[in-house]
């Protein structure tokens, strides 16, 4: 059984004290949910804070939003994976297509990240997806397998299991303009295949496969009622707490 996933990507939001406020009060409202793992990723400067607080009560789970592949050295404003395991960080989103198309990121230095970060304990969550004329032009699926064979082409086949995969439809980020049910399931049951194909049946199954672009309370439960949707990353939406507290009890939206 793969336990869905919830995820909170803040991007470049909230402050230190807008982020301690925000985790206060979803602490108090949040009974402990064992339907879904809640995982938060703050910008850097409020993780430390975070990690105090969450670790403080169950029910969250700390996420970085990027790392450096270096452990250590002469990198100057990147952040180590191992200084963020440190920190209890347990996931880090690797490859969003905001470090690809604004920082350059190359499908080379994905794969030089996943590895690290899988080497520090940590889960990455890879992301992969189509832009519009990708998808227009026919490319989706040969786009998604070509980011996924690359950003998994330096892991150990024993780690596979310990892997995310995010499909994030560029289009869809950030634009009110989510992949429906059907077109999120056509990626997900390629992923799927192709990771049947890459380690094994069992393990492929256990690999979480989550969506993410324009998720809000208002479609979260009929993306997530698909079996092969295993959960969201979940960009503007997550940014209050009593609609991220919605889509975290997704199941109870009629
Ligand atoms: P939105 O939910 O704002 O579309 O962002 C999605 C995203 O990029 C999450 O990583």
């Amino acid at each position: 059984m793969r336990k869905p996933l919830i995820i909170a990507n803040w991007k470049m939001n909230h402050s230190i004290e807008d982020s301690l406020k925000f985790i206060t009060v979803l602490q108090n409202k949040l009974t402990f949910k064992s339907h879904a793992e809640v995982v938060i990723c703050p910008p850097y400067t409020a993780l430390y804070s975070l990690s105090v607080l969450i670790q403080e009560k169950e029910g969250l789970i700390l996420g970085a939003q990027n790392c450096y592949y270096g452990e250590s050295g002469a990198f100057t404003g990147e952040i180590s994976p191992v200084f963020l395991a440190e920190l209890g960080v347990s996931y880090v989103i690797v490859g969003h297509s905001e470090r690809r198309n604004l920082f350059g990121e190359t499908d080379e230095l994905i794969s030089q990240k996943v590895q690290s970060v899988l080497a520090c304990n940590m889960k990455p969550i890879i992301c992969i997806g189509e832009t519009i004329n990708e998808r227009n032009d026919g490319k989706t699926l040969g786009v998604i397998e070509n980011q996924l064979k690359q950003a998994i082409s330096l892991v150990d086949k024993k780690d596979l299991g310990k892997i995310v995969i995010a499909y994030e439809p560029i289009w869809a980020i950030g634009t009110k303009q989510n992949a429906t049910p059907g077109q999120a399931c056509e990626a997900h049951q390629h992923i799927r295949g192709l990771l049947v194909k890459i380690a094994n049946q069992n393990l492929a199954h256990e690999i979480r496969i989550i969506y993410g672009g324009s998720v809000q309370p208002t479609n979260i439960n009929e993306l997530m009622r698909e079996k092969d949707i295993d959960g969201a990353l979940i960009g503007g939406a997550s940014l209050e707490v009593d609609s991220f507290l919605q889509m975290i009890n997704y199941h109870e939206i009629k």
